[in-house]
């Protein structure tokens, strides 16, 4: 039984910490996968963490996780609301899927309000900053049989 978690990033998410901070905080990428590697490891979980500003990259990974992932964390970035590449590698993946927004979506601009993503998603976290990652890791490792905890 797998216990690899992949946990994909678009675009622009590589510049976490210089972008927009009073939006998504002043912690970097790498901050957010040094968390994430610790958690995994006290829960038991092989971490896969990839960042990409292009979509077939992130299809490409969707469809790796789909044949070795116990579970797939998500934040698309920009391209949550718009991709249905994205949502259609995502269909394909029988696991549980987390799609997770640093800020909250719903309060900010009426584009941002729709998600592709959502549809397929076993759960949704928006607005709890770069901790939503952590924290939709825990609960992945609740719906896993082999995680510890
Ligand atoms: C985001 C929200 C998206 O609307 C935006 O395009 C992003 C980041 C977030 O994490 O809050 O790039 O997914």
């Amino acid at each position: 039984m797998s216990n690899t978690v992949f946990i994909l990033n678009g675009p622009n998410l590589n510049l976490l910490g210089k972008r927009e901070p009073h939006i998504y905080g002043h912690e970097i990428l790498a901050d957010v996968e040094a968390d994430c590697r610790r958690v995994g490891a006290e829960l038991g979980l092989d971490i896969r963490f990839h960042q990409s500003n292009r979509e077939y990259e992130l299809v490409d990974w969707i469809h790796e996780a789909r044949e070795a992932a116990a579970a797939v964390i998500i934040n698309p970035a920009a391209f949550t609301h718009y991709s249905i590449a994205i949502l259609d590698a995502l269909k394909m993946c029988d696991c549980p899927i987390i799609e997770v927004h640093i800020s909250n979506v719903h309060q900010r601009e009426e584009f941002r309000h729709h998600s592709y993503v959502s549809a397929v998603a076993t759960g949704v976290m928006a607005g709890f900053g770069t901790h939503g990652y952590q924290l939709a890791l825990r609960h992945v490792a609740r719906l896993l049989p082999q995680a510890i905890g």
